[in-house]
């Protein structure tokens, strides 16, 4: 396999993921500490994105994970989304942000709104790293999109080719 190619080099998600930090900061400028925002991690892949963005929003915020898995050890979803890990705390009543690493067919997003908008959250918003509008097979709302790429497999900043390359610094494609 070819090394991988960098798409969005670190710098730049650095730079985007501050914006998107402060655009979030501004929109939530209403929470307080006893009411803060509540953004919830989709593991695995979120969580590099996550611990950034968390470090770039101003306001009061707390965190959870939820895991799910479709993608198992293959480069294609495989269409049927699994919970992997529930949330520790309910969210009804709160302010919630989803944070994914990529929206792609938008299955995996589908099935989260559904599950968490039964636990009636005040509000929920999505915020993705990356977003492929291309491959879109569900009509997902995503608030907060720091970049929107072509139809390529990428891995790196958390997003994973059967579970390794994690770790890259830099959004690569890997062809
Ligand atoms: C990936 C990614 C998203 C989902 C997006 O998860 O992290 O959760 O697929 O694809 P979709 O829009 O087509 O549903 P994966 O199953 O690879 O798990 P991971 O986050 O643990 O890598």
């Amino acid at each position: 396999m070819a090394a991988p190619r960098v798409l969005i080099a670190a710098g730049d998600i650095d730079h985007r993921v501050r914006e998107l930090g402060a655009q979030i900061s501004q929109d939530y400028a209403h929470v307080t500490m006893e009411q803060p925002v509540f953004l919830i991690g989709v593991l695995k892949g979120s969580w590099i994105f996550l611990a950034d963005l968390a470090r770039a929003i101003s306001v009061p915020a707390r965190f959870d994970f939820i895991g799910v898995a479709s993608y198992g050890a293959e480069k294609t979803s495989s269409g049927q989304v699994r919970l992997t890990k529930d949330l520790d705390a309910p969210i009804e009543g709160c302010d919630v942000i989803l944070v994914e690493d990529i929206a792609d067919t938008g299955v995996t997003l589908s099935y989260l709104i559904d599950l968490l908008k039964r636990r009636k959250p005040k509000s929920l918003r999505i915020a993705a790293l990356l977003s492929k509008p291309t491959r879109r097979t569900r009509d997902v709302p995503v608030d907060y999109v720091a970049f929107s790429i072509p139809d390529e497999f990428v891995v790196g900043y958390g997003l994973d080719y059967a579970h390794t390359y994690r770790n890259l610094r830099d959004v690569c494609v890997l062809e």
